[in-house]
């Protein structure tokens, strides 16, 4: 159906949405009549976006969607702050005044307010909360059957994983698409980069050396009226159980690229270290400010990742990958993409692109030709990466991927049992060789 022509004898807008959802499972005939007669799902009617975590990238990832495609509206919003929410919406409005259409009981504010967003009749969710929140918040809105746009990191220990593997499985049993805030895979210069290297382009892969050293990042200070839950949850980066850790909650895009460099394929054993020097302060909770990891493959490949957030250093955010015929260097400061082999020299002169719109642009276009795409299994072994690096580096201790898919060590409290009231205790930063992980 084309934008503009008149819709009331075609399908209805839920007609499609269960053609293109969780329906299509329990409907396969349906769905394929509709594929076999080449339906045209384009523009059949609105799709409504809900967003679940209001800050600086669900605000943006909101934009983008909205952008993606002309018949969007975001019609729900969820968050703990009245604050967050408001400056969201209003400046979403100021870019898409019409297409911001929340109603005053639309917006959803509290620990719960995501089971409200996936209850309204909104098709896709935007989940861009702290990542503590995102297992629990992305098996409901799988269960709930909405198309997802899933911030990384996806999880910040082996049990949350554990249930983004399920709800990615899910998803596709579901036909609901499922995409990754790992906004590098969605960059037109390293997707032809990367691809010259899985592609044979310098050989076998030998090595792997990934950076994400950068400067300090934000802080709040604690304000008197605020409680101790407060001021953790406008702190989030500072504490594992809400982050992950740094290593966790950025450097994961530097280990996701050289993963993507990998193949994806999963190494045997890690052995990490790490530490904090600078962000001593109790006001940086008890998160890490270093760390350097080795990732073991079978092939006897290895991966050399480095992450540090201390001022006054060199910033280096860059993956440098060796194979037995040549070299390709990525720096995502510098922009470069560059593969030297055999002799000859080859640099990315192709197009740029806005990373963070091709997501949105790709996911939407999946929703609406019904041809869904489900970034779930990658996604979850590239936070696997940066989990098993994490545990590693705290612990002192070698881990096999097999151990650490084992583990029950749960961060956090569970997903009922957030509050305000809630003191979930400050662990001193992990000393290695005391640090228990089993
Ligand atoms: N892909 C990228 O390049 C990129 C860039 C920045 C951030 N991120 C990721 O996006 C996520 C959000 O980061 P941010 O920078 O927007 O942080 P932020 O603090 O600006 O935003 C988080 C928002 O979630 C809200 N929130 C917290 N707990 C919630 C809950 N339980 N339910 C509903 N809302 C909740 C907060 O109030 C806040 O508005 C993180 O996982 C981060 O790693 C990705």
């Amino acid at each position: 159906m084309e934008k503009g022509k008149d819709t009331s004898k075609s399908r209805t807008r839920r007609d499609f949405i269960k053609s293109t959802g969780a329906a299509a499972l329990a409907t396969p005939f349906v769905f394929n009549i509709g594929m076999a007669q080449g339906l045209d799902n384009t523009n059949v009617d609105t799709l409504k976006i809900g967003l679940i975590g209001c800050g600086g990238r669900g605000t943006g990832a909101a934009n983008q969607a909205l952008s993606a495609d002309d018949n969007v509206i975001l019609t729900a919003v969820g968050d703990v702050f009245p604050d967050k929410m408001e400056a969201s919406i209003t400046n979403l409005q100021q870019i898409h005044k019409d297409k911001v259409k929340i109603d005053n009981d639309h917006k959803f504010l509290g620990f719960d307010s995501y089971k409200k967003v996936l209850e309204s009749d909104v098709d896709v969710v935007l989940l861009a909360t702290p990542p503590a929140f995102r297992p629990g918040h992305l098996s409901a809105a799988i269960a709930a059957g909405k198309h997802v746009f899933c911030e990384k990191p996806m999880a910040v220990d082996v049990p949350g994983l554990k249930k983004v593997y399920a709800a990615a499985k899910a998803a596709k049993e579901k036909n609901l698409s499922l995409v990754s805030g790992f906004c590098w895979r969605y960059h037109f210069p390293k997707r032809e980069t990367f691809g010259k290297v899985l592609n044979g382009d310098i050989g076998e892969v030998m090595s792997v050396y990934n950076t994400y050293n950068t400067g300090e990042l934000w802080s709040r200070p604690r304000q008197p009226e605020w409680s101790e839950m407060e001021f953790k949850m406008r702190n989030w980066l500072y504490f594992n159980w809400l982050s992950g850790d740094h290593i966790t909650e950025q450097a994961i895009h530097s280990i996701d690229m050289m993963s993507w460099a990998m193949g994806d394929v999963l190494p045997v054993k890690v052995t990490g270290t790490g530490g904090r020097q600078q962000r001593i302060d109790p006001k940086y909770g008890h998160v890490y400010d270093h760390f350097a990891i080795v990732y073991e493959y079978e092939s006897g490949a290895k991966g050399f990742h480095f992450s540090r957030q201390q001022k006054n250093c060199t910033n280096s955010y860059a993956v440098d990958i060796n194979g037995t015929k040549g070299n390709c260097m990525v720096d995502c400061i510098k922009r470069k993409h560059e593969i030297v082999s055999g002799g000859e020299k080859w640099r990315y002169r192709g197009e740029g692109n806005d990373m963070y719109q091709t997501e949105h642009n790709e996911l939407f276009a999946s929703i609406r030709s019904g041809k869904h795409m489900n970034d779930g299994e990658w996604m979850a072994n590239s936070t696997m990466l940066a989990i098993i690096g994490r545990m590693a580096a705290y612990s002192g201790q070698t881990i096999t991927w097999e151990e650490a898919m084992k583990s029950e060590e749960v961060l956090g409290p569970p997903m009922g049992d957030y509050s305000w009231d809630l003191d979930w205790p400050t662990k001193t930063p992990a000393v290695p060789g005391e640090y228990k992980l089993f």
